[in-house]
């Protein structure tokens, strides 16, 4: 048949798609996953709403289940009911894990992090090993890696399907941009390169669109700013934590990305740090299109043409990105 006869054949083409995804949420009773599982429980292309926690799920499971919105909410509590969270999920986000509080970098909590992200990705492993990985916990330069040592491990690592969760700095990057050069905040979107962590965070505002002119000043301001809001919400928080709202506001949207991908809308561009031989570094983070199957394309063209602090930038922060992938490698290792 002739492309364009599909609604013809179809009758039904031209209906809303079904919504029928199942996405679970581990670490889903803390500061993130309640209100990302708020967010979540709003698309109408989740069918079935999965939270793992090891305390407290239960409270937030039977409060979401309220909403009048199509997905069912399932809650699962502690290790023994960790494998039934995972059965049959789509989607599996993972903020479980310590935050930050003042004076401290996202590498110190790698002790902690590290061997929680481990156990709840072998998990992932054996009962949903096709599903779509997005990591949140911090620091992700490492823990991405240790999730992908764990899943080759297990015989089951396709790098198409493994995200660390950097949307965070490209949203910053779009408010704080928008907010200095008076943009409507709704058509700015800058893509943010590298890792999340401190200098490995490298916004390019030289390829901001609309296109946009900077002078030195507003790029090394802006650069700075967006490398440290973490920091900034940290030390606002005085110690109870860090950025939770605006990180589970840009999850959901990295969610509701990765559901319209699998949903097979052929448009969709996130930034995530992501495995990638865009550098030199096994994994970086870029603008990647999102497919049914995951990455589809990793996009290069972001790194033509950038401008010398830009270019310098990245040289100076590729060896604190190695130092943390391998560190994260090598836990994983050990741990074999
Ligand atoms: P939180 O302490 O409020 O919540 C963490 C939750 O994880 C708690 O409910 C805890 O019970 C749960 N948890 C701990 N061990 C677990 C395990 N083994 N299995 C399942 N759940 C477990 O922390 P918050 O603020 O939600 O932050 C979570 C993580 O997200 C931190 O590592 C933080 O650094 C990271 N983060 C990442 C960002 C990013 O841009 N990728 C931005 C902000 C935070």
């Amino acid at each position: 048949s002739k492309p364009g006869n599909q609604n013809q054949r179809n009758p039904n083409h031209l209906q809303p798609r079904a919504s029928s995804f199942k996405v679970a949420v581990l670490g889903a009773a803390g500061g993130i996953g309640q209100p990302l599982a708020l967010l979540i429980k709003m698309s109408p292309l989740v069918s079935a709403l999965h939270l793992y926690d090891i305390a407290n799920v239960k409270g937030v499971a039977a409060d979401l289940s309220h909403c009048n919105t199509p997905s069912k909410v399932l809650d699962f509590t502690g290790p023994a009911e960790l494998a039934d969270s995972l059965k049959d999920v789509d989607v599996v986000v993972i903020p479980a894990g310590v935050p930050r509080k003042p004076g401290m970098t996202r590498d110190d909590l790698f002790n902690i992090n590290a061997n929680i992200v481990k156990t709840l990705v072998e998990a992932v492993a054996d009962h949903a090993p096709e599903a779509f990985i997005h990591i949140i916990s911090n620091p992700v330069n490492s823990t991405v890696p240790i999730a992908a040592e764990v899943l080759k491990a297990k015989g089951v690592y396709d790098p198409k399907k493994l995200f660390g969760v950097t949307t965070l700095d490209v949203v910053r990057a779009n408010t704080f941009v928008a907010q200095k050069k008076n943009l409507k905040l709704i058509d700015v979107d800058v893509p943010v390169i590298g890792g999340h962590a401190g200098i490995t965070i490298l916004p390019l505002l030289s390829k901001t669109r609309p296109p946009v002119s900077f002078t030195d000043e507003e790029v090394e301001q802006l650069t700075v700013r967006i490398q440290n809001a973490g920091t900034e919400v940290v030390e606002a928080k005085a110690g109870a934590g860090s950025a939770t709202l605006s990180m589970a506001y840009a999850a959901a949207r990295f969610v509701e990305s990765s559901l319209r991908a699998l949903d097979g809308d052929g448009d969709v561009y996130e930034c995530a740090f992501v495995q990638s031989e865009l550098t030199e570094l096994p994994f970086f983070a870029s603008r990647i299109k999102l497919g049914r199957k995951g990455v589809e394309a990793v996009i290069s063209t972001d790194l033509r043409n950038l401008t010398d602090y830009e270019a310098k930038a990245l040289e100076a922060l590729k060896p604190e990105l190695k130092a943390s992938i391998e560190k994260g490698i090598s836990f994983a290792q050990k741990q074999k």
